[in-house]
């Protein structure tokens, strides 16, 4: 695809914790469309996010998003749906409840509830109270209430934490059924969600470390990160009657029906 329009753009943005520097100096545009931000824990993905959204204010520096800085900002807040990680919910209103009093606040009646409860059927669960929801439940409850309304922009911290191995092809089929809206997307499971990938960015130590296009970048992404495991320290058990049984004391597996005491 085209790189298209920038929707967010960072300036030398800054923002310290004390004595901790979370981001050190982000320079960066994303364009419209999908985009995928990787890293390493710890490396300030969603320092960036709260920033974006408007939740911190930057210590130096500039973020802007469509053009205008979202810091306190309502008719920015307005144009775009945020799902945080963790999750975060008021405890003892429903999920109904709560979804109702926040598609009100930006204009939205009970039947927006009814369409967003079926993006990630949330629906069996929605009238219990959030204080019995499960983490997968709570990452749904969470994700819903970022499409609200249907906004021009959504920011999703780590959507697929939590979600089941069946509701993971569901949540990235949503995604890629939105048509025009735009994703910014937190994900340390990024290998399912790279084939509706636009753009990339790595954020690591503070530091913008790589921005491009998915298809030019992937090569460098799946060096950093996909795990490399090695087996050590413990052998690599076989099945049982081959050579490589381990009891103490003997090189035969033990025979069924013999006791540990003989
Ligand atoms: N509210 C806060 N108060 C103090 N330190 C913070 C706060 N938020 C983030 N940090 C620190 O800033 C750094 C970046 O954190 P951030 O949450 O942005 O990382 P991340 O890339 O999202 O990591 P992860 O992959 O683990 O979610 C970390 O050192 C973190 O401890
Ligand atoms: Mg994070």
């Amino acid at each position: 695809m085209e790189v298209g329009q920038v929707i967010i753009e960072a300036k030398n943005l800054k923002k310290t914790f004390g004595n901790i520097h979370a981001l050190d100096g982000v320079s960066v545009e994303i364009p419209e469309g999908i985009t995928l931000v990787l890293g390493p824990n710890g490396g300030g993905k969603s320092t960036f996010l709260k920033l974006a959204t408007g939740v911190y204010r930057p210590s130096a520096g500039e973020i802007r998003v469509f053009g205008e800085n979202p810091w306190n900002n309502w008719r920015v807040k307005k144009r775009f749906g945020v799902a945080y990680d963790p999750p975060a919910f008021p405890q003892f209103t429903t999920g109904r409840e709560w979804l109702t009093l926040f598609a009100e606040s930006k204009g939205f009646g009970g039947e927006e509830v009814e369409r967003v409860a079926e993006l990630f059927d949330v629906r069996s669960f929605l009238d219990e109270r959030i204080t019995g929801y499960s983490s997968g439940m709570l990452k749904r409850l969470s994700l819903t209430q970022a499409f609200i309304g249907k906004p021009e922009l959504i920011f999703l911290d780590e959507p697929l934490a939590n979600i089941d191995f069946e509701s993971m092809g569901r949540v990235i089929e949503v995604i890629d059924g939105m048509g025009k809206t735009n994703f910014v997307i937190i994900s340390h499971i990024w290998e399912p969600l790279m084939p509706i990938v636009d753009w990339v960015v790595v954020i690591g130590n503070g530091k913008v470390v790589l921005s491009g296009k998915a298809e030019e970048v992937q090569e460098d992404v799946e060096k950093l990160f996909k795990p490399r495991v090695r087996r050590g320290g413990r052998k690599a058990p076989s099945s049982p009657g081959q050579e490589g049984w381990q009891t103490p004391g003997g090189d035969k597996p033990p025979e069924a029906g013999t006791s540990a005491t003989e």
